[in-house]
């Protein structure tokens, strides 16, 4: 009864309320690709109660037809999905094509996020950014009006028909930053208030929509966990064991205190405008024998102290004695307050 909800996905039933009948589903382009499975943009026609309304969507699926664990895998995110219910700082699904799973298809449509993952957000943006620290590492007080958050900053520009439009203004600044940190924060609290584990917490799974919300994606990946070496073939050269926990790299346990140490690289990935974490370190043996000793990544340029020693906290090596993430997302809210 206490196992995380990812142990008991088999016996959660499919709720027939989320289909959606495909022929109103029109696919395009991609929008990214993991080892499982494809993400692409689509339009939806009467979603929910909007019956003529097209809304723009996400839709996940397998990238063969015919790879069963893909398809197993799918199948538990949707489960997980259905039975997380809705938050605003998680990627929320919207609805399911079920009816030819046999033939190997299987669509899972999920919220749009405009402006694609925090990685790449971060890394293009970073010649915009305005920095809202002190010399000491400390956030100015009393400069609202001078940097606002990206959200409240319009900048009127000229289109195609020369008509003059609002738009967002591409910066970022310490604020933004901080702002998703809380946000971060507060979906994963909710994941763990439902005790899902996300398993593979990083900038790349985290999206950025309008008005400055940021969504935490991709969790439940407790399944994919069984297939320990999973982490180390994953990706394009990255190294996603640069994100697990201590105990996770050395005995395979998961939790969401393994979550949080997840966070305090993610933190770290954020203030340092996107960087890869462990610079030069790229064997997990390696990574392994550094953090035994003690060694953790140094404060990137733009962190405040306070933030930096929220990711040490972070990274103790005893997951107990790691902040949780109900006292996170408290600690940064506290800090904010004066910045509001
Ligand atoms: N890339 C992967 N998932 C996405 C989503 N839901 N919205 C936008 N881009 C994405």
């Amino acid at each position: 009864p206490d196992l995380p909800i990812e142990y008991q996905i088999e016996f959660l039933p499919y709720d027939k309320r989320w289909e959606f009948p495909r022929h109103r589903l029109t696919l395009g382009i991609q929008l990214g690709t993991g080892c499982f499975g494809r993400v692409v943009k689509a339009e939806a026609i009467g979603l929910k109660d909007s019956k003529e309304t097209v809304k723009t969507v996400a839709v996940k699926m397998t990238k063969s037809l015919s790879d069963v664990v893909a398809m197993d895998a799918l199948i538990s995110e949707l489960k997980i999905l259905i039975y997380l219910g809705s938050h605003l700082n998680v990627v929320n699904l919207l609805g399911a094509c079920t009816k030819d799973i046999a033939k190997g298809e299987l669509l899972v449509i999920v919220e749009y996020c405009r402006f694609g993952n925090l990685q790449s957000y971060l890394i293009n943006h970073r010649n915009q950014f305005i920095t809202q620290l002190d010399e000491f590492g400390n956030m100015k007080s009393g400069i609202d009006a001078e940097h606002p958050n990206i959200s409240e900053h319009l900048d009127l520009t000229v289109n195609g028909e020369g008509r003059a439009v609002q738009q967002q203004a591409n910066t970022l600044s310490t604020r933004d930053l901080i702002s998703w940190a809380f946000q971060i924060a507060r979906g994963m609290e909710y994941l763990t208030s439902k005790k899902v584990l996300h398993g593979d917490l990083a900038a790349r799974n985290v999206l950025l929509a309008d008005d400055g919300v940021v969504k935490v994606a991709d969790f439940g990946m407790a399944r994919k966990m069984y297939y320990s070496d999973y982490y180390e073939k994953k990706g394009q050269g990255l190294l996603p064991v640069k994100w697990m926990a201590i105990e996770s790299l050395t005995d395979n346990i998961f939790s969401s205190q393994s979550d949080v140490w997840s966070y305090g690289v993610l933190l770290w990935e954020l203030f340092s405008l996107g960087k890869l974490p462990y610079p030069g370190r790229n064997a997990k043996f390696e990574l392994i024998k550094v953090l035994q000793n003690g060694y953790r990544m140094e404060k990137p340029d733009n962190a405040p102290n306070f933030f930096y020693e929220m990711m040490t906290d972070c990274w103790k090596l005893e997951p107990n004695e790691r902040p949780t993430f109900v006292q996170l997302q408290q600690m940064i809210g506290n800090y904010m307050e004066p910045l509001t």
